[in-house]
């Protein structure tokens, strides 16, 4: 499997852009916008991780990674996290908090709408093991700790050809299919197959939320 540094060939750039499975690389938070191209799948925002954070999140015990499951307005993310900060948090946590609230806020840009659906996961298994597209128009995936997305243009339940994996720390953008996905093509993803392999992995997931119930800030305790 390719690192997605190793771009698509032409033939497969001439193939993809006529059934929108392209995928573009990016190195700039200015440039998420393009995934809004006819004929683009996915986008990934190419980074470095924060090494020290990285090497923090690596140390960690599974059971002490920070999880989340909310709906909430981009405005309230840092509320949020603020309010699971660790007693003996230092930097690490405050560079990590702050890298999900720029994404958080950069996804509403892209998205729009007064809330977003927000996961921080905490992954042991294989989770999606199926190469699938999600039922949502814009997904950002963005991995900290552990194997990043698999994903490549495809249809539903079979593997794509090329496949490549979004690096830690940079953001995944993935266009889904609001509706019944069927067997069109796009850019189908899942996640890597780690059960058994001792791996955790801390993902954030960000979806748009279309119709929220504006009176509550759902998962908050
Ligand atoms: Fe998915």
């Amino acid at each position: 499997m390719s690192d997605v540094d190793a771009r698509p060939s032409p033939v497969l750039e001439e193939k993809v852009l006529r059934t929108g499975q392209g995928v573009r690389v990016v190195w700039r938070a200015e440039e998420l916008s393009r995934i809004h191209g006819i004929d683009l799948g996915a986008l990934v925002w190419r980074r470095p991780a924060d090494e020290g954070t990285r090497r923090w999140l690596e140390t960690l015990d599974p059971d002490a990674l920070p999880s989340l499951r909310v709906i909430t307005p981009v405005e309230a993310v840092p509320r949020l996290l603020a309010a699971r900060r660790p007693g003996n948090a230092g930097y690490e946590w405050d560079v990590l908090t702050r890298d999900i609230i720029r994404l958080a806020h950069a996804f509403g840009d892209l998205v729009g709408g007064s809330h977003l659906r927000l996961r921080l996961d905490v992954v042991t298994t294989n989770a999606c093991r199926r190469y699938h597209m999600d039922r949502v128009p814009l997904r950002l995936v963005c991995t900290y700790r552990g194997t990043g997305t698999q994903f490549g243009p495809g249809r539903p339940g079979r593997d794509p050809d090329p496949r490549f994996m979004a690096p830690p720390w940079s953001p995944l953008l993935l266009r889904g299919i609001p509706g019944e996905v069927g067997d069109c093509p796009g850019i189908v993803h899942r996640s890597p197959p780690i059960e058994g392999m001792g791996e955790t992995r801390l993902v954030l997931v960000l979806d748009p939320v279309s119709c929220p119930d504006a009176h509550a800030v759902k998962g908050v305790p």
